[in-house]
């Protein structure tokens, strides 16, 4: 099923941030797809994985790889007909060709929306610590779903932390608990990556900050478009920026948490039920909860 939908998928697609099809094969029980391979691999491996000790994502890089990201899925959203959601917008999703421009793959998980439909229901898919509340809890799938796991993507990228970190055997917390009262107190040093060693463009770090967590708010009628997330992280509109600094969410700091608490309560609380059946490594794991 992953594998007829991924071809489909591939099929409609072509855009410079989607991993292209090169070919597949089905025959018997076989089932091969044929991608271009990423010398640079994913954006899991930089920051948390094989390559993450060599730091090759200075900040230019990574503000190229979230524009270009944020393009890719724009792209599915906006421009594919129909329009696609990708269900599993994640750092290991997200592969580097050899100018370390971003690639955004895996469309196993992808669903077509019908023209005029807001929304499809469907069963879990994804990962958790990327998955929007609602969508986790009621099966809505939309758009906004895909721009949350972008928020919490884009958080990963400038931050060079998990979606959930472990800070005891018992004690989780998500990347957007650690984030917001930082934003709040506009504190970006202490939100920007260690590895940067200071070097980032303040300004550039401040706005993909904004963005990541409005993406990630908790309730998706708040979150912008991808359209509005390409534009915001390019600085094209000055105005917009303003508006999005000044929202309530950055501001009165009680607000703010109950916006965000109410989402990462809700993430932490699944995953732990399904840690219970799947005892896998936090990040990582899949889901499909029905
Ligand atoms: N075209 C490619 N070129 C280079 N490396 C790739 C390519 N496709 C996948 N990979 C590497 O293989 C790894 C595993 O990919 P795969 O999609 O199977 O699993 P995943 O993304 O970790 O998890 P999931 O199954 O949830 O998508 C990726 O993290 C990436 O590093
Ligand atoms: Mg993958």
């Amino acid at each position: 099923m992953e594998f007829a939908v991924e071809v489909e998928i591939l099929a409609r697609v072509r855009h410079k941030n989607l991993l292209s099809l090169r070919g597949y094969c089905a025959e018997g029980q076989e089932r091969l797809i044929v991608y271009d391979y990423m010398p640079n691999l994913s954006l899991l491996s930089h920051l948390h994985g094989q390559h993450s000790a060599e730091c090759f994502l200075d900040w230019d890089r990574r503000m190229n790889i979230a524009i270009g990201s944020a393009e890719g899925v724009a792209y599915l959203h906006h421009h594919a007909t129909p329009h696609i959601i990708h269900r599993d917008i994640k750092a290991s999703n997200v592969l580097l060709d050899s100018d370390f421009e971003a690639q955004v793959a895996d469309f196993g998980f992808a669903k077509l929306i019908p023209d005029g439909a807001t929304h499809v229901t469907t069963r879990v898919k994804g990962t958790l610590g990327y998955l929007a509340p609602e969508y986790a809890m009621l099966g809505k799938a939309s758009e906004s779903c895909d721009v949350y796991s972008f928020g919490i993507l884009l958080l990963e990228l400038a931050s060079g932390r998990k979606p959930i970190e472990k800070l005891s055997p018992t004690m989780k917390r998500t990347i957007t608990d650690w984030a917001l009262p930082l934003a709040c107190q506009r504190k970006f040093s202490e939100l920007a990556d260690r590895k940067l060693n200071g070097k980032f463009v303040e300004e550039e770090l401040k706005r993909v900050i904004f963005v990541s967590l409005i993406c990630a708010h908790g309730r998706p009628e708040k979150r912008p478009t991808m359209l509005e997330v390409v534009e915001l992280l390019k600085g094209e509109s000055k105005e917009k920026l303003a508006d999005l600094e000044n929202d309530e969410l950055f501001n009165d700091f009680n607000d703010g948490l109950s916006g965000a608490d109410d989402s990462s309560e809700f993430i932490s609380e699944e995953k732990d039920s399904l840690q219970e059946v799947k005892k896998v490594e936090p990040g990582t794991e899949k889901a499909n909860l029905n």
